[in-house]
């Protein structure tokens, strides 16, 4: 089928994610490999955002590849309740051994929204409290609870589960300054106050924000949710889809700031989005107390033999190809550029990175900070720049005044160096709207 077909015929049958479908133009693709994918005609793009933020070890990698092939090939499928593989069991003491403290034991989902779903299941059932507070300016996945959770424009289509309460955190946009990690643990100790702590199950948030702008927590502040957690018995769920596996230049985020979250839930860099596979990792205590008491959760696809083989496989890509430490070093390089980007174009309000996760905040004038577009909105900038990567063959996500740089953590020097390359002439477009 041509590109136009498929993007025609795909319309016509099928919906696309969050999206008015009328206006939804989507990108036929017919192969990928390394950081590149082309279209049936051959039109080929730097992916600059891991597509949704997942293909961390880049795409078409032939390890990972074969170790389904020879998956599929010895065993498809079994019963995750009554059965076992050797690829569960080694993917399990392999997870062990790779998350921080003792994170020991892993429920296997098809995703990272029933990774939080079950976190937050487990909490539940640990502490007896029903509440869950997480942040404004979180995604945490598009199910009933996860998407309670969230705190963003993506919940408000829907009546939520109740027992949910968000509070805001050291951000708050481009047009203020963030608070410190003090200021922002200060507001929430007095919500847990408010809400009552022995009401309280769990603070879930990501380790970094994603989708909401990178934000990069100060400091003292994860510490500080820790120990404020502690002090009440809730239990810290750290949010680690889209931060974990390597994206930052750890393991795991919350890697950066010494802390032990009790409950960890990933997905996305887990198997690098070859087949899906979520999970959500418990500390040894709490794992424990499922000893003698039934564990409330199941999947007719958890533990699925052909996830963990992917999973396995995987993880092995990012120790022989020492991806973390890579994501460090390109890291590095990568903040560099963004600095570049920030001195030369007025219309950079700001930029954030950690690893190879990055972000660039577009502003019409630098003194009063006013973005590029409006919260939850867009601007015939914003979209004309959208419309020039996609023109130029770069591939990322355009999102109200910002857009990301999220590319898979096997990306070269020069490779970075190219995509800058086009994201420096399309700013261009952004900084003709600049009113100093
Ligand atoms: C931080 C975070 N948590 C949870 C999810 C939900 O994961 P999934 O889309 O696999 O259900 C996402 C998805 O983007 C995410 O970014």
């Amino acid at each position: 089928m041509t590109g136009d077909e498929i993007a025609a015929l795909s319309k016509q049958h099928t919906i696309f994610e969050w999206a008015v479908q009328g206006v939804v133009d989507p990108i036929p693709v017919a192969r990928a490999k390394g950081v590149y994918f082309w279209t049936p005609e051959g039109k080929r793009f730097i992916d600059f955002n891991s597509q949704l933020m997942c293909v961390n070890i880049g795409h078409g990698d032939t390890r990972v590849i074969q170790a389904v092939q020879r998956q599929m090939e010895a065993l498809c499928y079994v019963t995750p309740g009554g059965m076992t593989t050797e690829a569960r069991a080694q993917l399990g003491a392999k997870l062990a051994a790779i998350t921080p403290g003792d994170i020991n034991v892993f429920f296997f989902t098809n995703g990272g929204a029933e990774a939080i779903e079950n976190a937050i299941k487990i909490a539940r059932a640990y502490t007896g409290r029903p509440k869950v507070v997480s942040r404004y300016r979180s995604y945490h996945g598009a199910t009933a609870a996860a998407l309670a959770a969230t705190g963003e424009p993506r919940s408000w289509n829907q009546p939520l589960m109740p027992g949910f309460v968000h509070v805001t955190d050291w951000y708050h946009g481009v047009q203020r300054p963030p608070d410190s990690a003090d200021e922002a643990l200060r507001h929430l100790e007095e919500v847990i106050q408010l809400e009552g702590p022995n009401t309280i199950a769990a603070v879930l948030l990501e380790s970094v924000t994603g989708t909401n702008g990178v934000l990069i927590p100060p400091d003292g502040y994860m510490q500080g949710v820790r120990a404020l957690c502690d002090t009440h018995g809730i239990l810290m769920i750290a949010d680690e889809v889209m931060s974990g596996f390597g994206r930052t230049g750890k393991w795991f985020a919350i890697e950066h700031w010494g802390v032990v979250p009790d409950l960890m839930a990933m997905a996305k860099g887990l198997t690098s989005a070859y087949v899906p596979l979520g999970a959500v990792g418990l500390r040894q205590p709490i794992a424990d107390a499922f000893r003698d008491k039934m564990f409330p959760g199941g999947l007719t696809y958890s533990s699925h033999p052909v996830a963990c083989a992917a999973a396995l496989a995987t993880i092995a890509v990012y120790e022989e190809d020492r991806l973390i430490d890579r994501a460090r070093e390109r890291g590095a390089l990568m903040a560099e550029l963004l600095r570049d980007l920030a001195a030369r174009h007025p219309s950079v309000g700001a930029v954030r990175s950690i690893g190879l996760f990055g972000v660039v905040e577009l502003v019409r004038n630098r003194r009063t900070m006013e973005p590029m577009a409006p919260f939850n909105g867009t601007s015939p900038e914003m979209a004309a720049l959208g419309t020039f990567f996609r023109q130029e063959g770069l591939f990322t996500f355009v999102r109200w005044n910002y857009f990301f740089t999220n590319p898979p953590l096997c990306i070269t020097e020069a490779e970075l160096r190219e995509a800058f390359a086009i994201i420096d002439r399309g700013l261009a477009i952004t900084d003709q709207a600049v009113q100093e």
